[in-house]
């Protein structure tokens, strides 16, 4: 499984954390920034944006990304299309948001939750698997919205 993986200034720490910890499960990660040289300037809309076209190319089978809340970056990600980035703050939605929504981002922010927390998180995710069924029924109708701007049975 290949992931990539992007924070903004906010969360460097909390992403070598999850690098570490992804690597010991035998995920293969690239890191999407921001980097060390980038001064800490780089912004979460730049980083999410990145990571999120990286994964809806193919390139990547999914994505992580993390920034203070985790908000800005899962709302940059999301303009991509294609891509169903949720911010999670625990693991049960975490775990939902892979079984119900087929999430291919998960958001986690580096100033909400602790290091186990984020790595509970995203091990949830991970482990996870779409339920299909009635649910993708529902992530059809959020395809619909993404590929057109709008739901043909909405006026
Ligand atoms: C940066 O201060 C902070 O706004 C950013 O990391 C993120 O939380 C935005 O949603």
């Amino acid at each position: 499984m290949k992931i990539a993986i992007g924070s903004d200034h906010a969360a460097p720490e909390m992403k070598a954390q999850l690098i570490a910890h992804l690597q010991a499960r035998g995920i293969e990660i690239t890191d999407m920034g921001a980097f060390p040289q980038d001064e800490g300037k780089y912004e979460y809309p730049v980083i999410g944006y990145r990571t999120a076209k990286a994964v809806a190319s193919g390139q990547f089978d999914a994505g992580v990304l993390v920034c203070g809340t985790g908000v800005g970056i899962s709302l940059a990600a999301n303009k991509v299309k294609g891509i169903r980035a949720c911010v999670c703050s625990e693991p049960y939605t975490a775990r939902l948001s892979k079984e119900h929504n087929n999430a291919n981002i998960i958001a986690i922010g580096a100033r909400v939750v602790g290091a186990e927390m984020a790595k509970a998180i995203v091990d949830a995710w991970l482990d996870a698997e779409f339920m299909g069924g009635r649910h993708a029924r529902r992530v059809d109708l959020i395809n619909e919205i993404d590929a057109t701007g709008g739901l043909s049975n909405e006026s």
